[in-house]
């Protein structure tokens, strides 16, 4: 039976025990109706009611493949935007609190990369035959609308090389947004020189370069970047390996190039806690990405001998994703119990199938 949808303000003030009681609850009364999708950032406290865990990529994966009425997203609102666009009709995506949102995704917007695109036109012609968009998933669905209308495609920190040769089989230029730093790391990478790669600022009359920057350019880099893995520097990882000369150090990639550069290995979320997991007993790791994840990670290490530490002497925790508390986790899946759905995600329908060839393209590719 229906009831009337309670308010959040009911739950703001119950205490965390009273919270995590209360979602155990609710998701008896659900069973297998809610699926309950976490990313790796996601704070202890929600983490622990995770079906499924992972990183962007992986979950994009399993939001298509489940069949729960409701896939409950403990991540950020562009995360459960994927989760609508690839689900099916009678699935629902549910974001516990709208305002976790991804500051790197907010960037970019459909306006400025629109406007960017006329005044790529103007200086190179066709964009449509010389330029291929790529999105990072970290971006809003009516950018994976413009890269699905565009003949561009998503990509993620796990497939990025990937995509990345498949947009330069299609055109011979790039403009690669919201996040700077992944789209250079992955150029270098390539082989591609760094000149090469010119940072485009939106805010700027087109994009702050010169028409011949543009024409030399190979990646127009779009001037937007994480806000976490932007406090990781060079120095910290000098400073650590002095102290731990043996010890391994792994990044993320949205981190910075002289980070990159430094590290032993980089890669997404998913390949950070794998190869730590795969590693041999008693060694020590040096770790550039978000806080919740390294704190679990060091954790989970410890039976092995193996040290994890974080790389930056501050706290760098997702604050946004930080948004989805038990109290948020608890006031959704309790109306959802009840028959009422809060804070579901809908991308409207045109824009959701635009962004779906973006993202269908990712995945066949990738
Ligand atoms: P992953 O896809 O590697 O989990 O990264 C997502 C993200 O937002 C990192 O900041
Ligand atoms: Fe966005 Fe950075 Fe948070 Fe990842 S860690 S979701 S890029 S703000």
């Amino acid at each position: 039976m229906q009831v009337a949808t309670i308010a959040f303000d009911r739950f703001n003030t119950l205490q965390d025990d009273e919270a995590q009681e209360r979602i155990r609850a609710a998701r008896a009364r659900l069973g297998k109706k809610a699926v309950l999708l976490c990313h790796h950032y996601q704070r202890a406290d929600v983490y622990q009611h995770a079906d499924l865990t992972g990183d962007s990529l992986k979950l994009a994966r399993l939001a298509s493949q489940t069949d729960a009425e409701f896939i409950v997203f403990c991540g950020v609102h562009f995360m459960a935007e994927v989760a609508d666009i690839l689900s099916s009709p009678g699935q629902t995506a549910i974001l516990p609190d709208l305002a976790a949102g991804c500051s790197m995704a907010d960037m970019a917007n459909l306006a400025k990369v629109e406007r960017s695109w006329r005044e790529l036109a103007e200086v190179l012609g066709r964009p449509d035959a010389l330029i291929t968009p790529v999105t990072y998933i970290n971006s809003a669905a009516d950018l994976k609308a413009f890269c699905g209308e565009h003949g561009g495609i998503v990509c993620t920190s796990t497939n990025a090389p990937t995509i990345l040769d498949w947009a330069f089989a299609q055109r011979e230029k790039v403009l690669f947004f919201p996040d700077q730093h992944l789209g250079r790391w992955t150029g270098y990478k390539k082989g591609i020189a760094l000149d090469e790669m010119v940072v485009w600022d939106p805010d700027l009359e087109c994009g702050g370069l010169t028409a011949e920057q543009i024409h030399k350019a190979k990646i127009l880099l779009w001037k937007g970047h994480c806000s976490v893995h932007q406090m990781f520097q060079e120095s910290h990882i000098r400073r650590w390996r002095m102290q731990n000369p043996g010890g391994f150090v792994i990044s993320h990639p949205e981190s910075n190039l002289d980070v990159c550069i430094n590290s032993d290995y980089v890669g997404s979320t998913e390949y950070i806690i794998k190869t730590i997991a795969a590693a041999p007993a008693n060694t020590q790791w040096l770790v550039g990405t978000e806080l919740n994840l390294v704190n679990r990670l060091a954790e989970e290490m410890k039976p092995e001998g193996k040290r994890v530490q974080f790389m930056a002497p501050t706290v760098c925790m997702c604050s946004t994703m930080q948004r989805i508390d038990p109290q948020h986790l608890a006031w959704s899946l309790e109306n959802l119990a009840d028959g009422n759905v809060v804070n579901a995600i809908r991308v409207p329908p045109h824009e959701a199938g635009l962004a779906r060839v973006a993202l269908d393209r990712m995945l066949a590719v990738s």
